[in-house]
């Protein structure tokens, strides 16, 4: 089959479209024709060498290796021991996450193997492009936002994260223009929340699409200037500063941090009454059945930002490390 390897760790250049081996459905799995592959923040971590990592917690190479968690396709084959699939079923999935971040989940490809627990049937209602962009950044809202689904060790905090209500509440979605947070966004207003958007401008149409109550185009005005007494801000962004996002809740508010890395208001956020909570997005067939309804009744929709030939997924990392992505970059494999 075709697929786009790594041989080196490395910049977008590194990925290499060549032939490789195809994977065979051992028990408990099922071989999908993969029809596109969505594109998330893990891969040109792991492209890279995990490089802002401390060097004890960076991968050993196990080169080659394929990227990609991210998959929608039809089932081409299933192990001994799977009853829930059949041959020609579409499906879409995350794969082997976290359990393959460090080694890649093989979705840069024509056909990946994935544990079938880890499977959903595609929402009939929305494309394999559109299916491709949803798992990780649905998994990871809903999981944050809705249920977490799993009791497996948090390994960001020594407490299990929880959901919080959102119906009637305020609840600020900072990054509200990219994968995780355009969905975020469109889970809590299906939550009945009252949502403040922050994103840069080129977002605000799409936002007043999704019925926000609020836009703020943070490259001009700073929410924690404009924004009082929220009872959730979920951070779809981290990286510096995350500690300001504390001055705009309340007392017993929620502060929820999908990248917690580098935050260092803990002992604030106690001063000020507000829980801090982060999490690890996990696979789950289940889950995505029960939210793929949403995207079915297009109750949650996918955002595509662009969409790149599986030969030119260097192409597609460039265009993600330019930033502001708009909803989700997917490769649409022939
Ligand atoms: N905990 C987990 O398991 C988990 C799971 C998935 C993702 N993540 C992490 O979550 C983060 C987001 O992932 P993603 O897939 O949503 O990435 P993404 O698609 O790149 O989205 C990030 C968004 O943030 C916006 N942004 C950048 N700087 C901003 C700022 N200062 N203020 C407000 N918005 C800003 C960007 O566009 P604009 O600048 O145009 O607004 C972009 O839309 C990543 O750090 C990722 O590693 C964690």
């Amino acid at each position: 089959m075709k697929a786009v390897r790594l041989h080196a760790f490395g910049g977008p250049d590194i990925l290499r479209y060549e032939d490789a081996p195809r994977p065979q459905a051992k028990p408990g799995e099922v071989l999908v024709r993969v029809k596109a592959a969505g594109l998330n923040p893990p891969d040109w971590y792991l492209r890279d060498g995990y490089r802002a990592l401390p060097p004890e917690w960076r991968p050993e190479p196990v080169f080659p290796l394929i990227l990609g968690t991210d998959i929608s396709g039809v089932v081409a084959a299933v192990g001994a021991d799977v009853d829930s699939f059949a041959i020609g079923d579409e499906v879409y999935a995350m794969v082997r996450f976290p359990e393959a971040v460090m080694t890649g989940s093989n979705g840069y490809a024509e056909y990946v193997s994935v544990p079938a627990g880890e499977l959903a049937l595609k929402p009939a209602g929305i494309d394999h492009i559109r299916a491709a962009g949803a798992p990780m950044s649905l998994l990871t809202a809903w999981q944050f936002l809705i249920d977490l689904g799993h009791d497996a060790p948090n390994p960001f905090q020594s407490f299990a994260h929880q959901p919080v209500p959102l119906t009637g509440k305020t609840v600020v979605i900072n990054g509200a223009g990219g994968g995780v947070g355009h969905i975020a966004v469109q889970l809590a207003r299906w939550q009945g929340a009252r949502v403040i958007a922050v994103a840069s401008a080129k977002n605000a149409a799409l936002m007043r699409d999704f019925g926000v109550d609020q836009f703020i185009d943070y490259r001009t005005r700073a929410v924690e200037d404009m924004v009082r007494d929220a009872d959730l801000v979920f951070d779809a962004v981290g990286g510096a500063d995350m500690e300001r996002l504390l001055h705009v809740l309340k007392p017993g508010g929620a502060l929820f941090l999908v990248n917690p890395l580098g935050f260092a208001g803990y002992a604030e956020a106690e001063r000020l009454g507000v829980h801090v909570s982060t999490t690890q997005v996990r696979s789950s067939g289940a889950q995505l059945r029960e939210a793929g309804r949403l995207l079915d009744e297009g109750l949650v929709q996918v955002g595509i930002d662009s969409v790149f030939p599986l030969h030119e997924a260097a192409q597609a990392h460039a265009r993600a490390a330019k930033g502001s992505i708009q909803g989700k970059i997917v490769l649409a494999v022939a």
